[in-house]
């Protein structure tokens, strides 16, 4: 089946306040994709359940992911955006990918891999070790073409490839085959230890935080000690990386030259993180107050997605309805 514009689809998990990670990683380049794609994107809250356990963080973390969304520029008229929760027919998906999938590929994702490496694998939440199944399910749920994600979910897009090509070779072609797409110019984003940015190592820099805290998170970056007038290698700095995808290309050419050869007064680190806290508020300033507005608006925001479920739940049913009849269950009486 080819279609006008290929469907892209990606989810986001409401664990925290979006930070630049996932924003570098996959909230820019999947709006971006709503000129070009058919795009569907959703606050994956089941995938949520795995860690945490306080409901009214969830609620709180879903209300702000979409308001991050909305406010960066996804468009509701054209980008489909939902609540993976208001969709439960991933749930019965998910069984069926299971039933045709080895626990072995299961056991090679990297969070049972580093459960096992701890000796912890057997108090592994079991919703953890279907995380991928679930995630498969997302995926082919609505028969995606291109899912784009940040580089650490690149296994797991691939772990559905597995799943989908399993349940084909079991019952025939049914589910489509959906390709990863990772951004090749936007590197892993380092947060302020030197470690991947996540929210699991609380290193991040919140999107939204306040002005004050966003400057403090930025100031508190880890970097070598080299000196004020010491020559320093710009490719090499966790500061630089992020300036870089914020800055013109010509402030760029500047920074590293001041990196390189640092003038007579000096330029260090510290001049650095300022550039670059100015550059991010600079950057992020319009979707700023637009995230406010959004944010004093929950009824607005609850109506986003509402909509956003009503056009995405009847590509699930009518997957799932074709899956159902392969494996020999009868139509659905709600359908
Ligand atoms: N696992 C993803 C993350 O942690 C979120 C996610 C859930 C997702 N389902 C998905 C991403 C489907 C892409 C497609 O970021």
């Amino acid at each position: 089946m080819t279609r006008p514009r290929p469907r892209a689809l990606s989810g986001i998990k409401p664990t925290g306040s979006p930070h630049l990670g996932n924003y570098f990683g996959m909230i820019q380049p999947a709006i971006t994709l709503q000129d070009s794609h058919d795009a569907f994107y959703f606050v994956a809250d089941y995938h949520a359940l795995t860690t945490g356990r306080d409901a009214k963080v969830l609620r709180d973390a879903s209300r702000e992911i979409t308001a991050t969304f909305l406010a960066l520029g996804l468009d509701p008229a054209r980008a489909t955006f939902f609540r993976q929760s208001d969709v439960p027919e991933v749930l019965e998906l998910t069984w069926h990918l299971a039933c045709v999938t080895g626990t072995g590929l299961l056991m090679r994702a990297h969070a049972f891999k580093a459960a096992e490496e701890k000796g912890e694998a057997g108090t592994l939440p079991a919703g953890t070790f279907f995380y991928p199944a679930l995630m498969a399910a997302d995926i082919l749920a609505y028969d995606s073409d291109v899912v784009p994600v940040g580089r650490d979910q690149l296994q797991h897009v691939e772990m559905a490839q597995d799943m989908g090509g399993h349940f084909n070779a079991a019952y025939g072609n049914v589910l489509r085959r959906p390709e990863p797409m990772v951004r090749a110019e936007v590197p892993t984003i380092v947060g302020t230890d030197g470690r991947k940015m996540s929210k699991s190592y609380g290193n991040t820099i919140d999107l939204f935080a306040t002005e004050k805290n966003l400057r403090k998170a930025v100031m508190s970056y880890k970097t070598d000690s080299k000196g004020l007038t010491d020559p320093k290698d710009p490719d090499t700095c966790n500061v630089f990386s992020i300036y870089r995808l914020v800055a013109t290309s010509e402030q760029i050419e500047t920074m590293a030259d001041k990196y390189r050869n640092p003038p007579p007064e000096g330029f260090g680190y510290g001049h650095a993180k300022a550039a670059l806290a100015e550059k991010l508020l600079e950057h992020l300033a319009p979707a700023r107050e637009r995230y406010a507005s959004w944010m004093s608006r929950p009824d607005d925001l609850e109506d986003v997605l509402r909509q956003g479920a009503a056009k995405a739940r009847p590509l699930a049913r009518a997957v799932v309805e074709r899956v159902r009849a392969k494996v020999g269950l009868p139509k659905h009486p709600s359908t």
